[in-house]
């Protein structure tokens, strides 16, 4: 069993020519609610990869939160585990996505703020059933903390998804089997660039120094790189058309979440997970844009048909 521990948003989405500068004000085409969140989504993307996935998290008590339970819910995502925090708004995700694919995202992270250490000492027992959890940064850092300490205690494979980047203890990292930054993230936790595949490798090497185990640094258009002490493997990415990269390092993680369950070597999973990124950019929205198992299955023909698409259009 995977559990996932983290944020469930709302998105509220709005399409644009060009994200706007700070001060200024540009025409949107049209707006949209996607059920999203960092955690959702991952859990989201594992459910439809058939793997048995738990939620924990919280919403408030408002339309919002039931909405995104219950997406989950006939997604095939455990929400038993969702907490009602009364009083407080479910978590909302305002996003501009551009017609580059590339987006900016604010989140307002309302009930996933309340996710409390007690509430995860109260869901222990859940934790310590998984074969994997996976947690990101949408709630408090020092729950995110628990949940890692009890999850290795138990021997389950930990993975950290550190997004959005956030100022981590040390010793959080004794708790990290798996840590899996994007590159802007990587260079936030380090204190360098990350702008070569060079200095990629250098920043992971100050984490592999300070404990980690495994980093899987994500690249966007540049793919991936695995490091682990004395070893780098670069996976190239995948050439789609991006229509909207928002979830696509979701997808990436609830992917490799699946895989590590299943038993699958670290390389079967990277590869597997590599699909998943590169086919949740082809679709808009964060939950909506997240494949099923027998998608990616199909995904040699797939990228071959999408190919043909755009030649087509060009
Ligand atoms: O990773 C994408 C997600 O980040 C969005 O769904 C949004 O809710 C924010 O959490």
């Amino acid at each position: 069993m995977i559990t996932v521990i983290g944020s469930l948003n709302m998105d509220l989405v709005v399409n644009t020519e060009k994200i706007p500068r700070p001060g200024e004000t540009v025409m949107g085409r049209n707006f949209k609610q996607v059920p999203g969140g960092k955690g959702g989504n991952q859990a989201d993307a594992a459910a439809k990869l058939g793997a048995d996935v738990q939620m924990i998290g919280c919403i408030g008590d408002d339309s919002l939160g039931n909405i995104l339970k219950a997406s989950l819910a006939s997604d095939g995502v455990k929400v038993d585990s969702v907490l009602v925090k009364v009083g407080i708004s479910t978590g909302i995700a305002s996003i501009i996505v551009e017609d580059s694919g590339d987006n900016a995202i604010t989140v307002a992270p309302g009930a996933n703020y309340e996710l409390n250490t007690k509430d995860i000492e109260g869901l222990s027992q859940i934790v310590k059933k998984s074969k994997v959890i996976l947690l990101q940064l949408e709630i408090p850092v020092n729950s995110v903390k628990a949940a890692l300490m009890i999850g290795k205690h138990a021997g389950c494979i930990t993975i950290l998804n550190p997004a959005p980047a956030a100022t981590l203890d040390g010793e959080i990292y004794d708790y990290v089997d798996i840590l899996t930054p994007n590159e802007s993230e990587l260079e936030f936790l380090t204190g360098h660039e990350t702008g070569t595949l060079e200095q990629v490798e250098a920043a992971g090497k100050l984490l592999i120094d300070k404990g980690i185990k495994e980093i899987i640094v994500t690249l966007g258009h540049n793919g991936c790189m695995h490091l682990k002490r004395n070893w780098r493997k670069h996976y190239e990415a995948y050439k789609v058309k991006a229509i909207d990269t928002t979830a696509a390092g979701d997808g990436f993680n609830g992917a490799l979440a699946v895989c590590l369950n299943d038993g699958k070597t670290m390389d079967e999973a990277i590869q597997f997970a590599m699909k998943v990124g590169a086919m949740t950019v082809t679709k808009e929205g964060a939950q909506t844009s997240l494949p099923l198992k027998t998608e990616v299955d199909h995904f040699d023909s797939w990228v071959v048909s999408r190919f043909n698409r755009e030649d087509e259009k060009q």
